[in-house]
């Protein structure tokens, strides 16, 4: 456990460059490996979670060579020696994927398609979220799988912490979660209507196509960030998006590109553009940062909402497949806004920083359809309402039928706390920027949880605190 103790920040200032979003970084590394030959990838962040996704793939045979993370001050470059589609062998021991919910559903696609069986184990927090969605799509393909397996007989769903302000979630299904054993098959392609909007299931599903010798389809109920896609196109993979389908023909060959750069975490960024629009009189510019339209949603909600937020020089980076540009930032007035269902996976994991900003804006906020937050790393809703509340805010959960909303009613000022992480990244992040904003002093109980994204966090904001 190591705590931060946070002062009230007066304002930001200054320019900065973000390392590679960890969202494409993992994709970049598993389309690499299952493409033949060499693939550089440029502005490779150095976060625990992607460095699961290399010791994954080093485990199935895939040479590695990541000397560069260790230089300070030079942006990180990994290289991986890609073996083809067939080229994976099988590994010793089970994989241990730590935190990370992205490695293993990703991965879980992939090992879908070869011929050997794998155990996947993670940390406790990974082991209490639910893989059902992905371990029932992979079944219809053809894959043996299997898991832990729990049936909730009229009880409560138990989200990662039991909440205490909140009702139970009332259900009556199987869940499944970690330890799980796959063994992949000759698979067969589906069209799948996914039941819940999420780019690692449809990410997973997509894989696994790699490996069927038709059509797979994947029908989101809302468009989730499409990296995936874009990636594999980019190795020219026979992927489409027909309306609100997309379609991946299988058994091709992939490509490398042979150099990929990754734009800037938004994630991360999302801090430091809160952060300077609470702020009086600050002004800051982070460069290079991704501009995905399926991931901009923090940019567009904080716009709506008052803020200055300009994007400058947008465009491809050469041989990438993601657009980046640079964002200035300067301090606002805000008001509340509605965030809308359709808008949540182009913002989800912005959410508890957003919540932040709606505490001191002028009315109310609304969150609507918020429920997959209590499926993170920790149950998001209790976490920032919890510490938010602690800190003066005015916060609502309420159901409305199956969904979750927020409503936020903004006060002048946050007031310091003593304030919990719960072992979740964002929460941690999220409380130290409202920590910063607040009067008087914030305690944060454990802050080693931040290494899970973004290790540089306190670092970065170092460099523009004035
Ligand atoms: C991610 C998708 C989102 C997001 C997560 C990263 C990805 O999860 O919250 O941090 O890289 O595909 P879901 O697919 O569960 O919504």
């Amino acid at each position: 456990m190591k705590s931060l103790l946070i002062k009230s920040v007066l304002r930001l200032k200054g320019e900065i460059v973000l390392l590679g979003d960890k969202s494409i970084a993992h994709r970049c590394i598993i389309v690499s490996a299952l493409a033949e030959g060499e693939t550089t990838i440029e502005n490779f962040p150095t976060n625990k979670d992607c460095l699961y996704t290399i010791a994954a793939f080093k485990k199935l045979g895939i040479k590695i060579k990541q000397e560069q993370l260790k230089t300070p001050n030079k942006p990180p470059v990994i290289t991986v020696f890609g073996k083809g589609l067939y080229g994976l062998k099988k590994p010793k021991g089970p994989l241990f994927v730590g935190d990370s919910g992205t490695t293993l559903r990703l991965l879980l696609g992939v090992l879908a398609g070869q011929d050997f069986n794998v155990g996947l184990i993670g940390s406790k927090s990974l082991s209490r979220r639910p893989m059902l969605r992905v371990t029932q799509a992979l079944r219809l393909m053809g894959a043996e799988i299997t898991a832990n397996r729990k049936w909730f007989d009229r009880l409560t769903i138990p989200r990662t912490i039991p909440s205490e302000t909140e009702g139970p979630q009332t259900a009556n299904r199987i869940e499944e979660y970690l330890p799980i054993t796959i063994k992949g098959k000759n698979l067969r392609s589906i069209t799948y209507k996914m039941p819940v909007a999420s780019a690692q299931v449809k990410s997973a599903i997509l894989l696994a196509g790699l490996y069927t010798g038709g059509r797979t389809s994947v029908i989101e109920p809302i468009p989730t960030r499409d990296h995936t896609e874009r990636i594999l196109k980019l190795f020219k993979a026979d992927i489409k998006l027909q309306q609100n389908k997309i379609v991946m023909k299988g058994q091709r060959e992939l490509i490398s590109p042979q150099r990929i750069y990754v734009p800037g975490d938004i994630s991360s960024a999302s801090f430091f553009m809160v952060a300077a629009v609470i702020l009086p009189h600050s002004r800051i510019c982070i460069k290079k940062v991704s501009l995905n339209p399926s991931r901009i949603g923090i940019i567009r909600v904080l716009k709506r909402m008052g803020a200055h937020i300009k994007v400058q020089g947008s465009r491809f980076k050469v041989q990438g497949c993601e657009p980046m540009g640079d964002l200035l930032v300067k301090s606002s007035f805000s008001k509340g806004t509605r965030v809308k269902k359709k808008e949540v996976p182009s913002l989800i994991d912005e959410l508890p920083v957003l919540m932040v900003a709606a505490c001191v804006a002028e009315g109310k906020t609304i969150f609507e359809g918020v429920e997959e937050l209590r499926v993170k790393e920790t149950d998001r809703i209790r976490s920032m309402s919890e510490n938010l509340r602690k800190m003066g805010a005015n916060i609502e959960v309420f159901n409305v039928g199956k969904s979750e909303n927020i409503i936020i009613k903004g006060i002048k000022q946050l007031q310091g706390a003593k304030v919990r992480s719960f072992g979740d990244h964002r929460t941690a992040m999220s409380i130290v920027i409202a920590g910063m904003c607040a009067k008087g002093k914030t305690l944060v109980d454990d802050i080693i949880c931040i290494n899970k994204s973004f290790p540089e966090f306190l670092h970065t904001f170092k460099k523009i605190i004035y």
